[in-house]
C-alpha cells in the first residue's frame, strides 16, 4: 500500500493555544509518527497577509508557529515543514485554480460570509475591509492541499467547507481534463479533541480572549489556569466532573486510571475548586514544559529554524515542481 499523504497548514497568527495543541498540533504530530504516512507541515504565511500587516509581527509570528511544531516534537527529518511563501508553485497552481472556481462558491464561504454579517450589523457596506484574499482564501487553500497530492487534511470543524471546495475545485478540473489529474483530498476531524473548552467554558478561541497560550512562563500559566470559571459550589459539596470546565481540560492531559481517580474525588466532596486546578496545572505543566525549554532555546537563536525552513522548501519544491509541470501540461500552457 502507497503511503497516505497528510497535510496541514497553520495560520501564524501569533503563539498557539492549548486549543490549537490538543485540537490539531498534537493529534497531526502523532499522525506523522505513523509509518504509513507521509505527513506535510506548512506556515500559511501568506494567508496571515490577510491580517497581519506589519513586516516584523508576521515575521515574528512565522518563527514562533515552527519553532511551536519542532518543540511539540515535530521531526524535520521525518515529516516535511516548510513556509507556504517559499513555494512559489502554489501560487501559479492558484492561478490555475481560479479559473475553474465558481464566483458563487467563494460567495457561500463560511468565513467570507460571516465578515459580510458583521458588516450588515454594524450597517456598513457589506464590503468594508474585505479584500480579495480573504474572499479567495478557500482558492489558495486549495492549492496548498492540492500541489502535494494530499489524500487526508486533519483540520478543525471551521476548515472542513475550505477542504470541500478544494475538493470541488478540483472535480471541476478533472472532469474537464482527466479524472485522475488531481487527488481529491479528504479531510479529517477528530471527533474527541474537535472542541476544547477555554476558561469561560466556550469553545477555546483566541476571539473569545478565553484562551491559554501554549508557552507562558510556569507562573503565568498557573495564574491563567487559576482563572477557569467553575461553578459557586463550596469546598465540602460533591461535584460532577462531566459538567467541570477543568475537568474537562485534565482529560486531556491525563490517562483513564488518573481521569477516574480524579472524578472519584470530584463525587467524594472535599476537594475545592482550587485543588482541582492545581492538579490539572501540574498534569499540564508536566506535558508542556519539556517543550517551552525547546521552544525558548529556538526562538533565542533562530538560525536552526531557518535552516530547517530552507530545507524543507527544497524537499516541498520537489514535489511542488513535478505537480506543477504535470498541470502546465494538462492545460496546454506546457
Ligand atoms: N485555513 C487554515 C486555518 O485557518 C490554514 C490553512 C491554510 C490550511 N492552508 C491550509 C489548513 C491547507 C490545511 C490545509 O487554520
Amino acid at each position: 500500500m502507497s503511503k497516505q499523504v497528510v497535510l496541514t497548514g497553520i495560520k501564524p497568527t501569533g503563539m498557539p493555544h492549548m486549543g490549537n495543541y490538543l485540537g490539531a498540533i498534537r493529534p497531526a504530530i502523532d499522525m506523522a509518527r505513523d509509518e504509513n504516512v507521509e505527513a506535510r507541515f506548512f506556515i500559511a504565511d501568506y494567508h496571515s497577509l490577510n491580517s497581519v500587516r506589519d513586516a516584523g509581527t508576521l515575521r515574528s509570528y512565522i518563527y514562533e508557529v515552527a519553532a511551536v511544531w519542532l518543540a511539540a516534537g515535530l521531526d524535520p527529518q521525518k515529516t516535511l515543514i516548510y513556509k507556504q511563501s517559499d513555494v512559489p508553485e502554489t501560487f501559479e497552481l492558484t492561478t490555475i485554480l481560479m479559473a475553474f472556481t465558481a464566483k458563487g462558491l467563494m460567495n457561500r464561504a463560511h468565513a467570507y460570509k460571516a465578515a459580510v454579517d458583521a458588516n450588515r450589523e454594524k450597517g456598513q457596506s457589506e464590503d468594508h475591509q474585505i479584500n480579495m484574499g480573504l474572499y479567495t482564501y478557500p482558492v489558495l487553500m486549495a492549492a496548498d492541499i492540492l500541489l502535494f497530492d494530499t489524500n487526508v487534511v486533519p483540520v478543525g470543524k471551521d476548515q472542513v467547507q475550505h477542504v470541500e471546495m478544494a475538493q470541488d475545485i478540483a472535480g471541476v478540473i478533472n472532469h474537464n481534463y482527466k479524472e485522475d489529474l488531481l487527488v481529491i483530498p479528504k479531510a479529517q476531524t477528530s471527533e474527541n479533541l474537535m472542541t476544547i473548552p477555554g476558561l469561560d467554558g466556550r469553545k477555546m478561541s483566541k476571539s473569545y480572549d478565553n484562551h491559554i497560550p501554549m508557552f507562558l512562563p510556569e507562573k503565568q500559566l498557573r495564574k491563567i489556569i487559576m482563572k477557569i470559571v467553575t461553578n459557586s459550589q463550596g469546598l465540602e459539596e460533591p461535584k460532577d466532573p462531566d459538567t467541570c470546565n477543568v475537568f474537562a481540560l485534565y482529560k486531556l492531559f491525563s490517562t483513564p486510571e488518573e481521569q477516574a481517580d480524579l472524578a472519584a474525588r470530584y463525587r467524594a466532596g472535599g476537594m475545592g475548586w482550587g485543588h482541582a486546578k492545581q492538579e490539572l496545572f501540574e498534569k499540564l505543566n508536566a506535558e508542556i514544559a519539556p517543550m517551552r525549554a525547546v521552544y525558548d532555546e529556538l526562538m533565542a537563536d533562530t538560525t536552526k529554524i531557518d535552516a530547517i525552513l530552507a530545507d524543507g522548501a527544497r524537499r516541498a519544491r520537489e514535489v511542488a515542481s513535478r505537480t506543477i509541470t504535470r498541470m502546465r501540461k494538462a492545460v496546454g500552457v506546457a
